[in-house]
């Protein structure tokens, strides 16, 4: 079986980059990640790269069009089909988002549209809501909007701060992440518009594929 080559973009610590990594080493997994590419040389993922024996780029590139020059050059040269952002924390060039259009996705720490934007956990509590979550996308030109892929929904706890919120969001995020990318990697997505529909997904379990539940055991 040929798996789908996937790129990765981080700034940081990389945990759904983790997530991505232990996904891939199950060989029914339909993706496999070619390349990592960090603007941030002292970025904690690449290491977890360098020990699942993954290629690394560092692209301290301060110009936005200089990194998206240099960053589109390693991946079609890694032969890779999707990009994944995880926790990549710069804007892209424009013209990058415009090639990779519909083979390029981020996750974000909540139920988009709500609290776009650095501090999505912050946000979610100022705001009151009992459930947040996180979301996998398809990535549009304006932060943090374009067809939604899949969304996990988590509670909001009356005791909760920033960081308890975080993590049960993050715990939620390292599920979503490969979830989303194995139904990209298995040709289930259809763009229209701003909506993507997903195959072979019947109308009861299409309204299952957000909730945690239906994550621990994606359709095969
Ligand atoms: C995650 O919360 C992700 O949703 C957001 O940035 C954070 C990255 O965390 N875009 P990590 O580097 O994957 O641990």
């Amino acid at each position: 079986m040929s798996r789908l080559k996937i790129g990765v973009f981080i700034s940081g610590r990389g945990s759904n980059l983790q997530a991505l990594i232990d996904a891939a080493a199950d060989p029914a997994y339909p993706a496999e990640i070619a390349m990592v590419i960090s603007n941030r040389p002292e970025a904690p993922g690449l290491e977890r790269a360098a020990r699942a024996g993954i290629a690394r780029r560092v692209i301290a590139e301060p110009s936005r069009p200089g990194f998206a020059a240099a960053a589109d050059a390693a991946l079609r040269q890694a032969g890779v089909g999707l990009v994944a952002l995880a926790g990549y924390m710069r804007i892209l060039d424009g013209g990058f988002v415009a090639a990779w259009r519909d083979r390029l996705v981020n996750i974000h720490p909540s139920l988009l549209p709500a609290f776009p934007g650095l501090h999505a956990q912050r946000q979610a509590l100022e705001a009151g809501v009992r459930f947040s979550g996180c979301t996998v996308h398809f990535v549009r030109e304006a932060v943090d909007t374009g067809p939604i892929i899949a969304q996990a929904a988590v509670p909001v706890r009356g005791d909760d701060d920033e960081d308890r919120l975080s993590s049960r969001i993050l715990q939620a995020e390292h599920r979503l992440y490969p979830f989303a990318v194995r139904l990209f990697a298995e040709g289930r997505l259809r763009v229209t518009g701003n909506r993507v529909a997903v195959s072979g997904a019947a109308a009861p379990e299409e309204a299952m594929l957000n909730p945690l539940d239906a994550l621990a055991s994606p359709p095969d």
